[in-house]
This record gives structure tokens, C-alpha cells and sequence, in this order.
């Protein structure tokens, strides 16, 4: 269990915030498969409280999407406030703060990754968000373990976390890259094991380099950290919750998902899209999905193929039709272990203007 505030989460595996695609039927499907708890694509403080159709969108929150972390990107305390306070009116349960993202223009616009080297402006925007909605939701922070490798960076670190914990931050999550290393080379988990150290009964959540059941288990046995954000394992791979909470369990990892089971899993995450984005829409949102899922089938490149090639809802049917017949024998089906190819799934990395 894990608690954020006064909201108990059941189990801690947590679907990450994913730009580009946490969006409302990956989060429900991720629920489908065991998360109790899922964060939206982050969102820009701006785009929120303009009126308009962002706004709208970001401000819709289901009734079966609870709880659901909104998370927030800006670089102005005070419309970040705004924002964070329309995400609770609007119905999002806990608000979480981005003091991550890596992508050059968010850091160009001075937000993201970049407030880790401003500890003062970061500080000030827990402090007006906590401020605006502490006192009805938990407010959390999401932080990578620093800008880069140098001294001063991991010293920013310790002060924005030790700030925002004395404001009444609920838990952090933490990225154990530097917003430098962006996503090349290995998250520091002995970084996560410091923080956790330093922070005693605090909740954290740790992230990076969770692409195995195993994995996610082994980081929090390894570091103490409370719980875990599973973010590029999960794209396209919802089985690796159900794997966690067999583990968890004591149970043996369960096999690797049939081909039957897969068109299951893809038909749930494909009627949601049809429901959500209409037939004219959901197979271009589904593409990149399509390509992650193709990973786990034995004919991985020509399946991956086939979903990019499927230009209509119908040709999206079809490639489940051809290729995820589950009375066709094909060969064994082997669990995804790597990051996999994200550029080519159409990755967007937190480029959400
Ligand atoms: C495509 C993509 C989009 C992401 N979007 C967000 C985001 O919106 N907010 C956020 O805090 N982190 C975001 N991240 C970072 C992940 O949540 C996670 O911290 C990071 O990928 C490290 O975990 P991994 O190595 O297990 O993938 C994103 C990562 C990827 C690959």
C-alpha cells in the first residue's frame, strides 16, 4: 500500500505519466491489468487555464478514472497555482508537479527539468500550488535526480526536496537520471536509495530503467523505495502490472501473454480508443501503441509493419485479425526485457506545446 496523503493506494505499482500516451484508455487499461493508481500526460499550467479546447480536454476526468494524478509542467508560480487548482475543481485526486522533463524546448521555456537548476522559482511553485490545493489534495512532485553529474546539481536537489517536503508535499517521484543524460545511459537506483534514506517514512516512488516485472520488484527491494512508476515497460505491455502483483504475491512470474491473450488486451485498449476518439480517429492515436505491442509477437517486424501500414479503423481490425489469431499455432511468445524502439512508436517525450 501506499499512502499519498489521506488517499490510500492499494498496490504500488504505478503507471507513470507519459506524454503522448497516458492518456484516458492506456490509463484504463493499465487499471484493467492491476494499477490501482495512473497519472495523465503532463500538462502545460497555461494550456489549462486558457479557455478553450485543451482546456476542456484536460479538465474532463471520467468517473471511472480515480484516482488519477493530473501533473503539471510551467515555469510562473502563480498560473502554475491556477492550473493545479482548475485540475482539482476539475476532478483530478492528487496534483503532481513536473521538475522533470528533459526535452530542449520545455527546458528553452525555463520549465520541467530546467526548475531543478532555479531552486528558488521551483520552491515557489510547490509552495502557491500547495498553497491553492493542499489543504484537499495530496500535491506530489516528480524530480529527476539533478541537471547534470556536478556537485551543485545533487546540492539543488536536496534543497528543492527538503523545501517542498517542509511545505507539505505528500511524496516524490524520482528519476535516478539527471535531465542531461535525457534517456541514454543507466538511472542511478543508488540515487533513489539516498533519497530514500534521507527522507525516512516519506513516500518515494522511483523511476527509470523498469522494463521487467522483476525489475520494478528488485528496485524496491534494493533501494527502500516505497513504490514504482512504470513508464516506457508499460507502453504497449499492461501484463507487466499483473506480472508485479504476482511477484509480489510470492507467485511465479506467470508466462508471457498467448497470442490470444494479447488480442484480448489490444482489443480492450482498442474499443476504449473507438469510444474515446471515434472510428475516423482511434487508429492513428493506436499506431504507436501498435508498434509497442508488436514487440511481444514472434513475427515482431511484420506485425509492426502491418500497424503502421493500417490506415483506417477496418485495416486496424485487420492486422488483429491476421496476426493475433489465436487459432493459428504460432510460436512461443518471449516478454519484452528493453526500452524498445520509442522513436519509432512515435515517442513525443513531454512535447506537449
Ligand atoms: C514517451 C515518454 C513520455 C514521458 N512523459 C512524461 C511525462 O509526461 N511526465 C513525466 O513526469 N515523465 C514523463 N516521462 C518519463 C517517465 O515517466 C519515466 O520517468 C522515464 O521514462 C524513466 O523510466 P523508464 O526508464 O522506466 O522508462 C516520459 C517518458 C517517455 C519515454
Amino acid at each position: 500500500m501506499l499512502q499519498l496523503g489521506s488517499i490510500t493506494i492499494e498496490v504500488p505499482f504505478v503507471q507513470a505519466a507519459l506524454s503522448g500516451y497516458s492518456d484516458l484508455p492506456m490509463r484504463r487499461l493499465a487499471r484493467c491489468f492491476g494499477a490501482t493508481y495512473t497519472l495523465n500526460e503532463v500538462m502545460l499550467d497555461k494550456l489549462v487555464v486558457q479557455p478553450g479546447k485543451h482546456r476542456r480536454e484536460m479538465l474532463s476526468v471520467t468517473a471511472d478514472d480515480h484516482p488519477v494524478g493530473g501533473q503539471l509542467m510551467g515555469a510562473d508560480p502563480v498560473v502554475f497555482a491556477q492550473a493545479a487548482f482548475d485540475l482539482a475543481q476539475a476532478g483530478y485526486d492528487v496534483i503532481d508537479i513536473n521538475f522533470g522533463c528533459p526535452v530542449k524546448k520545455v527546458l528553452g521555456r525555463c520549465r520541467g527539468g530546467f526548475l531543478l537548476s532555479e531552486p528558488k522559482t521551483a520552491i515557489e511553485i510547490v509552495k502557491r500550488v500547495y498553497d491553492a490545493v493542499g489543504a484537499t489534495h495530496p500535491v506530489t512532485a516528480k524530480m529527476r535526480r539533478g541537471m547534470d553529474d556536478e556537485q551543485e546539481s545533487e546540492h539543488n536537489f536536496f534543497t528543492i526536496l527538503d523545501a517542498a517536503l517542509a511545505i507539505g508535499v505528500s511524496a516524490v517521484t524520482v528519476h535516478g537520471r539527471t535531465v542531461e543524460q535525457r534517456y541514454v545511459g543507466p538511472s542511478r537506483w543508488e540515487f533513489l536509495s539516498q533519497v530514500k534514506r534521507h527522507v525516512g517514512d516519506i513516500p518515494i516512488l522511483g523511476s527509470g530503467d523498469l522494463f521487467t516485472a522483476e525489475d520494478c520488484i528488485r528496485m524496491m527491494e534494493i533501494t527502500g523505495v516505497d513504490g514504482v512508476t512504470i513508464a516506457r515497460g508499460c507502453i504497449g505491455n499492461p501484463w507487466i502490472f499483473e506480472e508485479c502483483l504476482a511477484l509480489q504475491r510470492g507467485d511465479a512470474l506467470p508466462e508471457p501473454p498467448s497470442i490470444a491473450a494479447q488480442r484480448e488486451g489490444i482489443l480492450i485498449h482498442w474499443y476504449d480508443a473507438l469510444e474515446v476518439y471515434g472510428r475516423d480517429s482511434a487508429h492513428k492515436i493506436m499506431r504507436k501503441f501498435g508498434i509497442k505491442y508488436s514487440e511481444m509477437h514472434p513475427s515482431h517486424l511484420d506485425v509492426r509493419d502491418a500497424f503502421i501500414r493500417a490506415r483506417s479503423a477496418e485495416e486496424f481490425e485487420d492486422v488483429l485479425d491476421q496476426w493475433y489469431d489465436p487459432s493459428v499455432d504460432w510460436p512461443p511468445v518471449s516478454r519484452r526485457t528493453s526500452p524498445g524502439d520509442l522513436i519509432a512508436a512515435g515517442a513525443t517525450l513531454c512535447d506537449v506545446e
